[in-house]
């Protein structure tokens, strides 16, 4: 790989469970990406407390920061620019990685960047990758918090088409995971039982909302409720079940979009990408459709400051600083 020219960011992401640092070299180089993951505090609580997760930031955000400078070997004069997750998230979360940001880079004397979240997740893809993505782009983003469709028609400027009514992805199945009684967060492990299972053993209701971008999750997770309580299935048909039913309501958004947009290609970002029956899925659409389907690296599916770095970069070349006195946006959109 050649070596990677242009600025170097770091940035900073502590929108809700996850206390992260990245620094990012000409807005695509990962020089370095260190994430404190809190699944194991907030695991026998079966969810995320609030509380629990601002006090566990305020406690590694200096470990994790320095860690991240360390595992790059750049020194703070070398960091030409502090990227921030400014929202949407946990409030007392998003505060210390904030605030915390804020005052590094006031203290170095260099730019000081807030950067959306949603829109972080939908660059993470262009992370580390030699090739360039064409525009225009279509955008889907699959986390814990949220699940929407974007569209952008030149670099990094999504605007939203459509988003969940109801539950994000990523929550229904931790929900429908909870309810078969696997451990938080239920993701991962609920795709490690639908391997044991049929996704055809149980029917699960089409709930697509034809004719728009928007989705919805909570009948097909009412509906794995309902078979959960009626004791006929196995916990293994449930989850490979439910599964195919959440990656249905994907799939056939991303295909409607398609079909009624120009796009050259399309991003994934957010924690669900993890799921390989997703990622087959996504590899079917590719080759059906002949739109080259981008993913993050698995590093950069959950979140992270490198994809908060890599994004401030180009904030940074737009001359988008953020003021002193500006704040935290939990409540954020695209
Ligand atoms: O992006 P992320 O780390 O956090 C948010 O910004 O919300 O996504 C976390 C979500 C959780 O709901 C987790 O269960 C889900 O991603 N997830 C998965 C898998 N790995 C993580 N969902 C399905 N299959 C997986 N392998
Ligand atoms: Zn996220």
């Amino acid at each position: 790989m050649p070596a990677a020219t242009g600025e170097i960011v770091l940035g900073i992401d502590t929108s809700c469970d996850d206390t992260s640092c990245g620094i990012v070299k000409g807005g695509k180089k990962v020089l370095s990406s260190v994430v404190s993951s809190q699944d194991s505090i907030h695991a026998p609580f079966g969810g995320i407390v609030p509380e629990v997760a601002s006090r566990a930031h305020v406690e590694r955000i200096a470990w994790v920061v320095e860690e991240a400078t360390e595992r790059a070997g750049v020194s703070f004069e070398q960091v030409k620019a502090i990227g921030a997750t400014q929202g949407p998230g946990l409030p007392g979360s998003l505060l210390v990685g904030w605030e915390f940001a804020k005052a590094l880079s006031f203290a170095i004397g260099i730019p000081f960047i807030g950067v959306n979240h949603i829109e972080a997740h939908l660059f993470s893809p262009f992370l580390d990758r030699e090739e360039e993505i064409d525009f225009p782009v279509l955008g889907l983003v699959i986390s814990g918090g949220h699940t929407l469709l974007a569209y952008a028609k030149e670099p990094f400027r999504f605007s939203l088409l459509g988003q969940t009514r109801d539950d994000a992805c990523g929550e229904a199945l931790d929900k429908v995971a909870r309810i078969l009684g696997l451990p938080y967060p239920g993701g991962p492990h609920l795709e490690k039982a639908a391997e044991k299972g049929s996704p055809r053993r149980i029917k699960f209701p089409t709930a697509i909302l034809p004719g728009t971008y928007d989705f919805s999750f909570s009948g097909i997770k009412t509906h794995a409720w309902r078979v959960f309580q009626e004791n006929k299935y196995s916990r293994e048909d449930i989850a490979a079940s439910f599964q195919e039913a959440v990656i249905n309501i994907l799939a056939s958004k991303l295909l409607y979009a398609i079909n009624s947009l120009p796009v050259k290609s399309i991003v994934v970002g957010g924690g669900v990408v993890a799921n390989r029956k997703l990622r087959n899925v996504l590899s079917h659409i590719q080759t059906e459709s002949n739109i080259p389907v981008y993913l993050p690296s698995p590093s950069y599916t959950v979140d992270n400051g490198a994809m908060i770095a890599g994004l401030a970069y180009y904030l940074m070349k737009e001359g988008k600083a953020s003021q002193k006195e500006e704040d935290i946006k939990p409540a954020l959109s695209l």
